[in-house]
């Protein structure tokens, strides 16, 4: 017999998550790092005082419904909780927790490097130089964008929206953002706040998409909003792919009314997203790696476990969603 915390653990995680969980806790991991069919699920949490799952792992109210009685706790490996049926958890009385601030510097780094590598056509050069076509320097060659000194619009101003927006203005870059309220002054700094989308868009020859997957902010970038974009716009997502209509987008970057995305996440990501993608020579993509870095993957298991942790003893919880 043993008080200490059990929980189940859907994926494998980094070293120091794994470690700190056979040393604190009765953990039951995954080993396979498989994605659990539902039922298996349900099980697997059956006696638990919490279950560790991640983006992997969505949480809808019918499976929420059929969690084991006595589970305190979800903690989800993500800052986002779109995946979660946070009502049902409510309703329930199971706590949700999840990674907020620890995933922020990472994910504007990734934010960064789509942004970069959309204007300057990393996906075209790296594959010219691996197939070896790259033959002889051409000043004509590979001409991108450059994003010194131009505007950035950030649609969505949260905590990764603002780190962007400073790593932005070491490139000189002039910040406008599209947000729900406007920011105090403190947070806003130079940036210039645009009531409306409307607003935002035009002024955007880069746009970077931070705002966090919600019914009001599906779909948002579509036909009628990419028009409203300068011509050749270089568009980054590093939100959720629901923010995107798949269709649009191919349709602006074939078309030439966008001149290149970076993407890190997808509809239907990993295995069904939209296939144009994958061809069009415009794409810079990564594989959902916001906040896939060392030290950012150890905090979000730390942050989650003190979470557990206070959780249990009835403190607050400063990471907890419901
Ligand atoms: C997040 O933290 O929400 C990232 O997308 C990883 O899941």
């Amino acid at each position: 017999m043993t008080d200490r915390p059990k929980i189940f653990v859907t994926r494998r995680h980094v070293a120091e998550t794994e470690a700190r969980l056979a040393a604190n806790y009765d953990a039951l991991i995954n080993s396979c790092d498989d994605i659990m069919p539902a039922a298996d699920l349900v099980a697997a949490a059956d006696g638990m005082d919490a279950i560790l799952i991640c983006v992997t792992e969505p949480m809808d109210a019918e499976l929420i419904a059929r969690l084991p009685n006595g589970l305190r706790a979800i903690l989800t490996l993500s800052v986002g909780f779109d995946h979660i049926d946070i009502d049902a958890a409510r309703a329930r009385g199971i706590a949700v927790l999840n990674t907020p601030d620890v995933v922020t510097n990472p994910t504007a780094e990734v934010g960064m490097l789509l942004l970069l590598g959309a204007a300057r056509r990393a996906t075209e050069g790296g594959r010219m130089m691996r197939a070896g076509e790259w033959t002889s320097w051409s000043p004509r060659q590979m001409i991108g964008k450059e994003i010194t000194g131009s505007a950035l619009g950030i649609f969505g101003m949260g905590r990764i929206g603002q780190t962007i927006a400073d790593r932005a203005r070491a490139f000189d870059m002039t910040i406008r953002y599209h947000n729900r309220s406007r920011l105090c002054f403190e947070e806003e700094k130079d940036a210039s706040f645009c009531a409306s989308v409307e607003a935002l868009l035009p002024a955007s020859p880069f746009l970077v998409i931070c705002a966090p997957s919600t019914p009001e902010t599906h779909g948002f970038l579509n036909a009628e909003r990419i028009a409203m974009l300068p011509d050749e716009a270089v568009v980054v997502n590093i939100a959720r792919g629901e923010l995107v209509v798949d269709e649009a987008l191919v349709d602006a970057l074939r078309s030439g009314k966008i001149a290149a995305a970076g993407l890190d996440v997808f509809n239907g990501e990993p295995n069904d997203i939209n296939p144009a993608y994958l061809e069009l020579p415009n794409v810079f993509m990564t594989p959902h790696i916001g906040s896939g870095a060392e030290r950012s993957r150890a905090a979000m298991g730390d942050m989650l476990l003190d979470g557990l942790d206070l959780l249990l003893l009835g403190e607050p919880v400063p990471n907890r969603v419901v």
